[in-house]
């Protein structure tokens, strides 16, 4: 492995950053807690312009997590609930007949807001996942004949439930590849759970109390500076390898291991490499460190790859998925 540089305290406007971001992760945390690794995965998405694709059981404080991050950032929410007869134009927006002026107008959907909760993206049909895959994949909407940019600001967090497969549409498979990462999350530690019944107290009561608490938020502005920080850091030519590597294990892993290979259809494209890269930075900057060793990379793998890594019919018929091939890929790729 190469030397680890010593970690150069960071200064002026970086160490300022930081404290932000630790003071935002920390709101986050005192708000939904025993989740942590949501929390994270909700700022590295921030940190590295991505979206996410959360899978868990219902109430796991998902729809809460998000809120929450959008309430401390100065960025307007939208929820979407996506239904069987949910259509594109309910996410985009449509084109309105204004007789006064003899002309269409644009009325904007909710995809135009800069954090978006696509809620149980797997119960509306194709044409609406299309329609918030491709706007994520080109940061623009087309709408009849014209194109409208989405925010400068814009991360959707999509929401998938385990339980109930029936009646529901599978995300087609190449375009789950438009995630950043797909997070699994998990239910509460006992600790958690009963800090969590103290929390719902306290917000019933508070609810009851006229005036709500302001809270500090984050502008915009702080959010890309701190992106630029994060593609500032130092990757070490032997670290970038580490992550190319295990990219491209994923697409020929039969040179580690003949049964691995088999067990995999279909692996990580160059946009998984562009993502283990930047969500590998968001890890190491969030941790307060500026540069980036194969650690930060192992830790973020699972997540930005588990989608993105197919198991082969009979491998899934043995009870792999895509989270179990990356663990096994991080097994055979040696450690620089
Ligand atoms: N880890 C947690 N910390 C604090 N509160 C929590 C936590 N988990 C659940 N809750 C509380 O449980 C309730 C349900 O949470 P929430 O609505 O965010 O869940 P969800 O995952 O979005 O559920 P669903 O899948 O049904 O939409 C909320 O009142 C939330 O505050
Ligand atoms: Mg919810």
């Amino acid at each position: 492995m190469d030397s680890i540089p010593p970690a150069a305290p960071p200064e002026g406007a970086t160490a300022r950053l930081h404290d932000a971001f630790k003071a935002l992760r920390d709101a986050l945390s005192a708000e939904i807690v025993g989740q942590s690794a949501l929390i994270e995965r909700l700022l590295i998405a921030l940190l590295a312009d991505g979206h996410l694709l959360v899978e868990g059981a219902p109430g796991l404080a998902k729809t809460s997590a998000i809120r929450a991050l959008a309430s401390r950032l100065e960025a307007d929410f939208a929820r979407v609930q996506f239904t069987p007869d949910l259509l594109p134009a309910d996410l985009t927006g449509t084109e309105v007949w204004r007789p006064q002026d003899g002309r269409f107008e644009f009325q904007s959907g909710p995809i135009f807001h800069p954090i978006l909760l696509a809620d149980e993206i797997n119960r509306a049909p194709a044409k609406v996942q299309s329609a918030l895959l491709e706007a994520m994949g080109e940061r623009q909407v087309t709408v009849g004949r014209a194109t409208y940019p989405l925010p400068a600001l814009f991360l959707v967090m999509a929401t998938q439930n385990p339980i109930e497969q029936e009646g529901t549409f599978p995300l087609p498979e190449a375009q789950l590849d438009r995630f950043l990462m797909h997070v699994r999350i998990a239910y509460p530690e006992v600790d958690a759970e009963t800090e969590i019944l103290r929390l719902a107290r306290d917000r019933a009561r508070d609810a009851m109390r006229a005036v709500p608490e302001a809270v500090d938020r984050m502008p915009i502005g702080d959010v890309f500076d701190a992106r630029a920080a994060v593609l500032d850091l130092h990757v070490a030519p032997a670290v970038e390898r580490y992550l190319v590597e295990i990219v491209l294990a994923s697409r020929d892993a039969a040179r580690y291991d003949a049964d691995l290979g088999r067990r995999i259809a279909w692996g990580a494209s160059p946009r998984g490499s562009i993502a283990l890269e930047r969500c590998a930075r968001a890890h190491a900057w969030l941790a307060g460190r500026d540069y980036v060793t194969p650690d930060d990379v192992r830790e973020v793998a699972p997540d930005v790859l588990r989608h993105r890594v197919l198991p082969s019919y009979e491998a899934t018929a043995e009870g792999w998925d895509g989270g179990r091939l990356v663990d096994a890929l991080l097994e055979q790729v040696p450690l620089p």
